[in-house]
């Protein structure tokens, strides 16, 4: 027998049952998202590979272990995206739209590809629904990026479950005095670090902030504090950004190991985690990238932005049951229909209803079948109401009009008078 055909690890069908809640979740932050007065930006899923060796940086888990990267039929080295910040950036330099200092406020949504170990809240293919702004580069736009989030949560319901943490990174200059000073000290001590540590003390040191193990994290707490080392303009930039958030009175912890798996970043970063999840409990993270537009080629143009796990979050509102019960219900009404003349007349009826009610959602009957087999589909679509054509009723001009979910008896309706009819009780109810 041939092997069955799988989709690949890490990879998800997302299946009709599930796609009510990610259409709510995504309709919603795009609502809020144009509120704001961001406007969507789409781009390719797949780039050049030297995209992301470029921003994200030589030597994060990203580039080095988890992208998908394949050559072309032209010999070209070409990578699934596996995040949108650097496609985002590549975008608005190749079409000059953040030229002479204009300012743009983007957002976007797709799948990204990292080749991780898939587990609860972590997958091979992801989504996200991403913001980056250009030139604006006050801490008023990092507080606005959290504040709209802050407003997100609120209107999904799950405020109490998030958590912001803050740091601030400084210049690019300032983080190289910082990490010097932890080389020095970390070099002097490096029999006591962990494998993992030991090599990124080499390539990447400040990742070993984040280390998971208890031993580097022991001595770490006599290390050097990034915040000793931040620059002016950087430590300014942080006070404005904390009061901002004081005064909209969103609560924050400052994390001062934050540092974040891609290289771009300077000043602000910020993750909003949740432990409703276990371990992948960042649902939104981001910061400031303000040397990234430069270092790839454009004139020096600042950049702010975040990403959020569509997965994480889908996860967190079924955890904490925060599925509102209108997107249950996908349809009003079912047409059952008896007989070819039923069917005939039931279908110009239909079509009818659906230019007079654009909003009505309207299931007709296909595959025949018996009194009982229609009435047990119209049940199980979920409508509120089926409609019922059989001879007696086409010999009347009138429809059956059912309730399924116990609003009253069933009554006959002429045909013309069941377009105010539906309004009354679906379209407006
Ligand atoms: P990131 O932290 O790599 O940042 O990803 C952002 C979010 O995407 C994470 O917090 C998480 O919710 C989700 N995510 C990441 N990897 C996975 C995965 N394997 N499975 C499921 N969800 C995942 C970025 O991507 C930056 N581009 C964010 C940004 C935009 N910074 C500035 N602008």
């Amino acid at each position: 027998m041939s092997k069955s055909l799988q989709a690949i690890r890490g990879m998800n069908d997302i299946l009709p049952e599930q796609t009510p809640l990610w259409r709510y979740f995504e309709g919603t932050v795009a609502g809020l998202l144009d509120n704001y007065g961001y406007r969507q930006i789409r781009m390719p899923i797949v780039e050049f590979t030297e995209l992301f060796k470029r921003s994200i940086g030589e030597v994060t888990d990203i580039v080095e272990k988890e992208m998908y990267t394949f050559a072309d039929r032209n010999g070209d080295s070409l990578t699934l995206r596996p995040e949108g910040t650097a496609a985002c950036v590549r975008a608005v330099l190749e079409h000059g739209i953040t030229g002479g200092g204009q300012v743009q406020k983007l957002w976007y949504i797709g799948p990204m590809f990292r080749h991780e170990r898939p587990q609860k809240g972590r997958y091979r293919q992801f989504h996200q629904i991403g913001v980056e702004v250009f030139n604006l580069d006050g801490p008023d736009i990092d507080a606005e990026l959290i504040v709209l989030t802050w407003r997100l949560w609120g209107q999904l319901g799950i405020r109490d479950a998030v958590k912001l943490e803050l740091n601030s990174l400084g210049s690019s200059e300032a983080r190289g005095r910082y990490r010097d000073a932890l080389v020095e000290f970390l070099s002097a001590r490096l029999d006591l670090l962990d494998e993992d540590s030991q090599r990124r003390l080499k390539t990447n040191p400040l990742r070993i902030l984040d280390s998971k193990s208890p031993d580097t994290q022991a001595l770490l707490a006599d290390a050097p504090k990034m915040a000793d080392y931040l620059d002016e303009e950087s430590r300014v930039h942080f006070e404005g950004l904390k009061a901002r958030l004081d005064a909209a009175g969103i609560p924050y912890v400052i994390n001062p190991k934050l540092v974040r798996g891609l290289d771009y970043y300077s000043k602000t970063v910020f993750e909003w985690i949740t432990d409703k999840l276990g371990a992948q409990g960042t649902v939104c993270a981001g910061g400031r990238y303000d040397g990234l537009v430069e270092q790839m080629g454009g004139k020096p143009t600042t950049g702010v932005g975040f990403a959020m796990g569509i997965e994480r979050l889908i996860l967190l509102l079924e955890t904490l049951e925060q599925i509102p019960e209108s997107i249950a219900r996908q349809i009003d009404v079912y047409l059952c229909a008896f007989g070819e003349q039923a069917e005939l007349a039931g279908l110009a009826l239909t079509e009818r209803l659906r230019d007079q009610l654009p909003g009505l959602r309207l299931q007709v009957n296909a595959g025949a079948g018996s009194f009982k087999s229609q009435f047990k589909k119209a049940d199980k679509s979920g409508a509120l109401y089926a409609l019922i054509l059989g001879d007696d009723e086409l010999a009347q001009q009138v429809v059956g009009f059912k309730p399924l979910r116990g609003q009253g008896e069933q009554q006959n309706i002429a045909f013309d008078a069941l377009a105010e009819h539906l309004a009354a009780c679906v379209v407006q109810g």
